[in-house]
């Protein structure tokens, strides 16, 4: 996989990704957009990955956001169409089959922080910083922020965080249960392999399965979602992993993993 703006390396069934645009913080233009939705399409295509890794190039930023200079001079239609071309791409990336980590290493803000909250885990550098400051610029978190800020930290924390523009270090970040554990700097691509390693060293079907459950039963009415959870529970059972898993645990030895 070669792209314009992406750095992409594929190891043990893991794709690191790098948004390579350090001189803008990495922020996300219209190539970079681009190259992402490919690279969504090369990634759900292959088999062999597991686990997808997003990190920023240079030492100051994850992604300090869509790119302002070419959102500034939109027209109305103009910006709805790239909002919802963004919150595309994004869906595309929680609703993938595979399990996508943020390894934030510096400003995740606006898309940048949008981008993070589409992942399914986020680990944050201890000298990071995150934000939804759309405010400033007179606009809205539009590419997915509104909704997810609030799924993941409650309605009254996310509008603090967006009606202000503020930005929160990672700690506090953590504390908000907006990311998920906070590393120093110096270990957090170490750190977000091994998570991602010990993901991809989990049955698959199982994995993928969770996801599923947790991400489509959230959206559904409680006695629904509980009905929802059951059938994929059942469907564990139709899986070869699933009889190895227990068969294994029995006889006190190592499961071996099929994926299947
Ligand atoms: N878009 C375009 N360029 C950006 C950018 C962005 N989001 N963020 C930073 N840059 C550029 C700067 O313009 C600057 O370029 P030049 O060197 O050519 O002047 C370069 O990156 C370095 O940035 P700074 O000099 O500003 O670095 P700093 O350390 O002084 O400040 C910062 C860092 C606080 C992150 C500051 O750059 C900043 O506030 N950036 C904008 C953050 C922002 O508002 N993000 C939201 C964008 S809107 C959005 O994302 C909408 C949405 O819903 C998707």
């Amino acid at each position: 996989m070669t792209f314009e703006n992406l750095q992409v390396g594929i190891t043990d069934g893991i794709a690191r990704v790098t948004v390579n645009r350090p001189k803008a913080l990495n922020a996300l233009n219209q190539a970079t957009i681009a190259d992402l939705e490919a690279l969504m399409d090369n990634v759900e295509g292959d088999d062999t990955i597991k686990v997808v890794i997003f990190t920023g190039a240079g030492e100051k930023a994850f992604v300090a956001g869509g790119d302002i200079s070419v959102m500034a001079p939109l027209d109305a239609l103009q910006a709805r169409a790239a909002a919802r071309r963004s919150q595309l791409l994004f869906n595309r990336i929680e609703n993938s089959s595979k399990i996508s980590i943020a390894a934030i290493n510096g400003y995740a803000l606006g898309g940048g922080c949008e981008l993070a909250m589409a992942c399914d885990l986020r680990i944050a550098a201890d000298s990071a910083k995150l934000g939804q400051p759309e405010s400033n610029l007179g606009i809205l978190p539009g590419w997915g922020g509104t909704q997810r800020l609030p799924r993941l930290i409650g309605k009254g924390k996310a509008k603090e965080l967006m009606l202000t523009g503020d930005m929160v270090d990672a700690e506090q970040a953590c504390r908000l249960g907006l990311v998920n554990q906070v590393v120093p700097v110096a270990d957090l691509q170490e750190a977000a392999l091994e998570l991602a390693g010990k993901i991809a060293g989990k049955p698959q079907v199982a994995v993928r399965l969770i996801k599923e459950a947790v991400d489509n039963g959230l959206e559904m009415e409680t006695s629904r979602a509980f009905a929802y959870e059951a059938d994929l529970f059942g469907l564990c059972f139709a899986t070869e992993d699933q009889k190895e898993g227990m068969t294994a645990f029995l006889e006190k030895r190592q499961a071996v993993w099929k994926n299947r």
